[in-house]
């Protein structure tokens, strides 16, 4: 008898403040006109005073169990995919389990920047199949502004604040090979790190930090890593680009997806874009963009999911899963 994992729900939560390109505009020497070619992103969201990271992450939280049928009683696993945990510790994950009533299980945060939902969601799904936990919540959620530093235009233009999530279940029984959550490429190369990174820390400086990037060498790292991982998804279960019903990419920059697109042949209108309504919201940005592909009515049961990111450690990976 095998093990599969399901997706049963979707969920996303973006903070009610908007700041527009216009408003940042007034902030750093920058325009709309840069921020849209450069990276396709119009507005992003900012978390309320005293809003915290676990807070968006259970309302993203709540709408996935809404969506799936499900109550938190039925959930015993949560992993939040942070970077911008409420404390250093205990994981922010805990804290969601406590907001939602939850009492039983493990709830604990994972640290891989903008690929923590990729690396969450194969942390859970891995546990789930080995038997170890029947219901899981995979959260990414951020309250990344609190890292940005406002006076810097190569960073503060380009991240937002929010949350995603789904509600995955583990099945016993016989599968098709392209049933439920299908497989994961995970990666990270130490190597790379002063490419992107905060320059802060609890044993380092003791101080919190600001994202520190040289977006330009990113972004050449980022198309090449990620167009490996997915054609080694694609290698392993024989899959082609054209049988995949929608590209579901981290949000970080229009012209990185448009770039991995083209180069694996995936046509534009499979493409879920949602980086000009919150911006590049790292951990939280894939299930965001799930979510509104789902509610949309885009995203059909039965569809085959493409997922990748690539962030900062770098960490980078792909996913790719049947709704
Ligand atoms: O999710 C985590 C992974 N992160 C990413 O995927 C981000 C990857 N990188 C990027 O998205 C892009 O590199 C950026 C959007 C950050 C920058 O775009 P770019 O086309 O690589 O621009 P650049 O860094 O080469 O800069 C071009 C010019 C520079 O001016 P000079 O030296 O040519 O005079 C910058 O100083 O644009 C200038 N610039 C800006 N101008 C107006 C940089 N930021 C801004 C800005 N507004 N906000």
């Amino acid at each position: 008898m095998a093990r599969r994992s399901f997706i049963l729900g979707t969920g996303s939560y973006l903070p009610e403040r908007v700041l527009t390109n216009v408003d940042l505009a007034k902030m750093v020497e920058t325009s709309d006109a840069w921020i849209q070619e450069r990276t396709g992103i119009r507005q992003r969201h900012i978390a309320a005073d005293g809003q915290l990271t676990s807070d968006i992450a259970t309302a993203a939280a709540s709408r996935a169990l809404e969506a799936a049928g499900l109550t938190p009683a039925d959930i015993d696993l949560i992993i939040l995919a942070t970077t911008t945990p409420d404390r250093t510790f205990p994981a922010s994950a805990t804290a969601v389990q406590a907001k939602l009533g939850i009492t039983r299980g493990a709830a604990f945060d994972v640290q891989a920047v903008c690929s923590g939902f990729l690396f969450a969601l194969a942390t859970a799904d891995s546990m789930l199949k080995q038997g170890l936990f029947t219901r899981a919540l995979v959260i990414g959620a951020e309250t990344f502004t609190r890292i940005i530093d406002w006076s810097d235009r190569g960073t503060c233009v380009l991240f937002g604040d929010g949350g995603g999530a789904v509600v995955i279940e583990v099945r016993e029984g016989e599968f098709a090979p392209d049933e439920g959550i299908i497989t994961h490429h995970i990666r990270t190369d130490g190597s790379k790190s002063d490419l992107l990174y905060v320059d802060g820390g609890v044993s380092s400086t003791g101080t919190i930090g600001h994202v520190r990037m040289e977006g330009n060498r990113v972004f050449k790292h980022a198309v090449a890593n990620i167009s490996a991982a997915i054609e080694a998804v694609l290698d392993e279960t024989g899959l082609t680009s054209a049988d995949i019903d929608w590209f579901v990419p981290h949000q970080a920059n229009k012209r990185i997806l448009d770039g991995v697109a083209k180069k694996l042949n995936i046509p534009e209108d499979k493409v879920v874009i949602t980086v000009d309504q919150h911006a590049n919201t790292s951990a939280a940005s894939i299930p965001l963009a799930l979510d509104h592909a789902v509610r949309t009515g885009r995203a059909k049961a039965g569809d085959l999911i493409l997922s990748e990111a690539m962030g900062g450690g770098f960490s980078w990976g792909a996913s790719l899963f049947r709704l």
